[in-house]
């Protein structure tokens, strides 16, 4: 399967921003999937610009309800009808600063299926979770508890310590932990988990990118600062072995 380099721009860009970005992505011809993530307020203005290029948009987060008085947010289908086709869910900053739970999680990833989306799932331990040994375990009750029974979507394997810091885990701990999830899936899923794609995410930039891609049971990365430049996205797709 192609790799899926997504960018997860966070909170920012704008929409002057849009017309040379869209530009460098068309221009190029990646041999990965590519999808970006803009705030909502974007969606609809890049999906319009990368019409036809092949490239995906996404949201950031939705809400786990189809609709409803729930001021500031954001329901699945209004993502799809904006021209998402993905939404990433229980980012940590979401569980962070808005006290999302594996449960949350999980409910909102129910309602992005339910409206066509296909969620990208983040799970990822904090550094003193690493250090006390705890990483694995986190990392599975995460997955135990925010994918919903019959889950299609992708997983990110995010450590929390690794955002946006410049540092990643060494190799041997992303192939142990790509496999700690790949088991986790095949156990939830079956033969289903087999087949999803888990993405690596934490300050993945185009200098490192080439060996964290050629892990195994690394499908892709979700990148955030260096998705803002789309020349730094496009290298990190150049870097990702074929598939
Ligand atoms: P980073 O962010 O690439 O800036 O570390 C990754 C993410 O939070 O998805």
């Amino acid at each position: 399967m192609r790799q899926l380099i997504a960018g997860n721009w966070k909170m920012h860009g704008r929409l002057a921003d849009i017309p040379a970005y869209a530009a460098a992505l068309r221009a190029a011809s990646a041999h990965t999937d590519l999808l970006i993530c803009p705030p909502f307020t974007l969606i609809e203005r890049l999906a319009a610009a990368l019409a036809g290029a092949g490239v995906g948009v996404g949201g950031q987060d939705c809400h786990g309800a189809a609709q409803g008085a729930h001021t500031g947010d954001v329901a699945a289908a209004m993502l799809a009808e904006a021209g998402a086709s993905f939404v990433i869910l229980g980012h940590s900053e979401r569980r962070h600063d808005h006290g999302e739970t594996s449960a949350t999680v999980a409910g909102k990833a129910q309602a992005a299926i339910a409206a066509g989306l296909t969620p990208i799932i983040c799970v990822g331990e904090t550094e003193a979770e690493r250090d006390a040994g705890e990483a694995e375990h986190v990392v599975r009750s995460q997955l135990a508890h925010s994918l919903p029974a019959g889950f299609a979507g992708v997983i990110a394997y995010e450590p929390v310590w690794a955002i946006g810091t410049g540092r990643t885990p060494t190799e041997a701990d992303v192939v142990a932990m790509h496999g700690a999830i790949r088991a986790a899936l095949v156990e939830k899923l079956g033969e289903a988990g087999k087949g999803l794609r888990i993405l690596y995410g934490g300050s993945v930039k185009p200098g490192n990118a080439a060996s964290l891609l050629s892990l195994p049971e690394v499908g892709g990365a979700l990148v955030g600062g260096a998705s803002l430049k789309a020349e730094d996205l496009l290298a990190i797709a150049a870097a990702a072995p074929r598939g």
